[in-house]
């Protein structure tokens, strides 16, 4: 049993946004615009506290179902955000990757995706992902998929299929698996979020809405993390 430090990979479910607009009798859109200013604040302390992978969760392939006006108001705030935000993550030393099922997203927005990626692939300060169009369900299945087309192809036998070579047709399979997983507003659920890679992380939620979660309210959860010990199953 070890005490652990600051979490290498941080994961955080951005929810609220809707209810921090609706508290103001504003538009849901205005609670994403606001989230959005503070990923990015967040995105700036996480070399300072020493985080060194941050996946955010902006879209689900459950999200679809929202209103047509929502949907494409989260698509058109995406857009801005890869146009404006660009330069600034490459200069930052951000290396930014997206993960989700591309092929329903608009092609400019593939395109500006797939632009940044190349762009920011150099950089090692900060490893910046972001799901878009993500559910862990869906991921799993694509990553099945490939993985069959593999088996067929005789590239790989079904007996080398372990919990070591799956994970490798994930989206994520750069990344290390997430120490901790935050998920803000008061609900207490995963909702379809990196379920094969959370095995065995720790979970923290907290009331605050995503566009109050402050850089100082990340620091705090990060400094209750370094007094948790994780066993990963062991006594
Ligand atoms: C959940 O809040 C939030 C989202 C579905 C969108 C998250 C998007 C951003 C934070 C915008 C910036 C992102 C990028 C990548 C530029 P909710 O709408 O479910 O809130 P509610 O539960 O209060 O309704």
């Amino acid at each position: 049993m070890s005490e652990q430090g600051t979490p290498r990979h941080v994961a955080i479910i951005m929810d609220g946004n809707g209810r921090w607009a609706q508290q103001r009798g504003r538009p849901r859109l205005l609670g994403h615009r606001a989230g959005g200013k503070r990923l990015r604040q967040v995105v700036e302390a996480c070399p300072g506290l020493g985080v060194e992978y941050l996946t955010v969760f902006a879209f689900s392939t459950e999200n679809w179902k929202r209103t047509q006006i929502e949907v494409a108001g989260l698509m058109k705030l995406f857009r801005q955000h890869l146009e404006s935000e660009a330069k600034g993550l490459e200069e930052a030393g951000v290396c930014v990757r997206f993960i989700g099922d591309r092929v329903r997203l608009e092609p400019v927005l593939q395109r500006l995706m797939a632009e940044l990626e190349a762009r920011t692939a150099h950089n090692t300060r900060l490893n910046l992902t972001i799901a878009i169009n993500y559910g862990g369900r869906d991921e799993v299945a694509r990553a099945t998929k490939r993985l069959a087309r593999d088996v067929a192809a005789g590239k790989l036998s079904p007996e080398e299929i372990t919990d070591e070579t799956l994970p490798r047709y994930l989206d994520t399979h750069v990344l290390p698996d997430p120490d901790l997983v935050i998920r803000t507003s008061g609900e207490a659920r995963i909702s379809n979020f990196l379920l094969w890679q959370s095995a065995y992380s720790e979970y923290e939620f907290v009331d605050t809405l995503w566009p109050d979660f402050t850089p100082d309210t990340f620091a705090e959860i990060l400094g209750r993390f370094g007094s948790r010990s994780r066993r990963f199953g062991a006594a």
